[in-house]
């Protein structure tokens, strides 16, 4: 791509196209780049822990699709269907899904269900339907890095962070949200709303039942909306059980409905980012009707529509895949965080998500941003894997890093535990006590600071790879 000055493109171009929302200068995507020139391949290499599922019940219903003798009988009529409402079968699969993955405590109404393009495009629709430019949305971080730009970008929505604390595992305190609310206020900004990622990303945690009947009394109370992203609802793996926000409001007497709009996805439930696959739920009309106008810029392929609704409706095959999804899950995550805990290394406790929290302060040369961009570097460039640091995701203490682990396969794993463990000093470190873990002063001691100086980034060796 050629490259004019900046002052050139200041006139030539839009705010939108000039701006850096778009974030993609984060050390969150430098990781993803920094794999893409030198990913890992184990022998195995699956992409995506429950693929074999899929693909073994695509061999057996190949009128799912178009694309096969069996089914290119519906082309014509699937490939000239471009209705921004959606095919009704896969809106009423859609709803269905969702159901199932909330126990069927819940029901939910295909005729509210509105297409986008992943959650990515799910996030913006209903920032453009909620907010005007220069409104503001809470968010309490850490949060996912790609929210900067899903939900500003474009829209010129501003985020306000809401901080949360290492002291009580990160969990959303009413004082902070109260404090971010009232300071935004008092600085003249109109604050729409309130964002959720539950289970979050990057803790790896879901809201428990009070905690989120607080949050929702919280909206009401000032009549702000309430966006509830809900993508990782079905990789919970361990107690406490997700509890959405949509069987909160059935319970909840006195709460404004027309403020609860869900966002979902198939990308991490079902592990289809490629097909993306967005949802916007919304209990309020006009959000729906306005939504499904704005489908448009974001309309989920016919042909991937029809094999959805194929997919999802195959009750049995659902409950086999999310069950065996949430174990395969559970498992991975034990292997991982408990090899990391021999080595001394702690990680937030956690029970959902494709990656979990990890805590290396005890790693930084000193408690400081600039400590863990530092550290952040040879962890990925020397050691070989590709975690977050804690400052992409608004973090507010240096020294938290997010691992993936749902893309790796056990090999994989101890072929990061391994570099992890020669990072820290192997056998010197001394293994802590499972019952009382404690951090060790020799972890940091047993550091090369050869590795901690900037330009000792050269990948020879491939990163561990794990993508969300
Ligand atoms: C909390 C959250 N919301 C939205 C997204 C975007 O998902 P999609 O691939 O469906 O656009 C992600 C992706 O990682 C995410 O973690």
């Amino acid at each position: 791509m050629g490259s004019s000055s900046d002052d050139g493109n200041n006139n030539l171009l839009s705010k939108i196209a000039i701006s850096d929302q778009h974030a993609e200068n984060s050390p969150y995507f430098d990781g993803w780049k920094a794999y893409d020139s030198n990913p890992y391949h184990s022998l195995k290499n699956p992409d995506g822990l429950s693929f074999d599922l899929i693909e073994e019940w695509i061999k057996n219903n190949p009128t799912a699709s178009i694309c096969t003798s069996q089914g290119v009988g519906q082309f014509k009529d699937i490939a000239i269907f471009q209705d921004y409402h959606g095919l009704p079968q896969f809106r009423k699969a859609i709803a269905m899904f969702m159901e199932r993955v909330r126990g069927h405590r819940v029901s939910f109404d295909p005729d509210r269900v509105v297409m986008a393009g992943g959650a990515t495009g799910a996030n913006e629709l209903i920032m453009f339907c909620l907010a005007n430019p220069g409104d503001a949305f809470l968010v309490p971080s850490p949060y996912y890095p790609a929210f900067d730009r899903d939900l500003s970008w474009r829209t010129g929505v501003q985020l306000i962070p809401v901080h949360c604390h290492s002291s009580n595992d990160f969990k959303i305190t009413k004082q902070a949200l109260e404090e971010a609310y009232e300071n935004a206020i008092q600085s003249g900004i109109n604050v729409k709303g309130l964002l959720l990622a539950n289970p979050s990303n990057p803790l790896g945690t879901n809201l428990e039942t009070q905690h989120l009947k607080d949050l929702v009394n919280f909206i009401n109370e000032r009549q702000i909306h309430l966006v509830c992203d809900e993508i990782y609802s079905a990789t919970v793996f361990s107690q406490p059980d997700f509890v959405s926000v949509a069987e909160m409001i059935q319970e909840m007497e006195f709460v404004n409905r027309d403020l609860i709009h869900i966002v979902y996805s198939l990308s991490k439930d079902m592990g289809l980012p490629g097909f993306r696959v967005g949802i916007v739920y919304s209990y309020n009309d006009v959000v729906v009707s306005c939504g499904r106008k704005m489908s448009s810029f974001g309309l989920v392929s016919s042909q991937t529509q029809l094999f959805l609704a194929n997919l999802l409706s195959d009750q049995v095959f659902i409950d086999k895949f999310l069950a065996e999804s949430s174990k395969r899950l559970g498992a991975r995550h034990k292997i991982f965080t408990e090899g990391l805990e021999e080595i001394g290394i702690k990680c937030l406790k956690s029970n959902a998500g494709l990656f979990f929290w990890m805590d290396l302060r005890p790693l930084l040369k000193e408690s400081s941003f600039e400590a863990e961009m530092a550290l952040w570097r040879v962890i990925v460039h020397d050691v070989k894997l590709n975690v977050s640091p804690g400052s992409s995701f608004h973090c507010s203490e240096a020294g938290w890093f997010r691992v993936c682990f749902a893309n790796m396969d056990e090999e994989t794993v101890q072929v990061a535990l391994k570099r992890i463990r020669k990072f820290v000093g192997g056998k010197q470190v001394e293994v802590p006590k499972k019952s009382k873990l404690r951090w060790q002063k020799s972890l940091r001691l047993s550091f090369s600071s050869r590795l901690l100086e900037e330009g000792s980034m050269s990948p020879h060796s491939p990163l561990v790879r794990a993508r969300t």
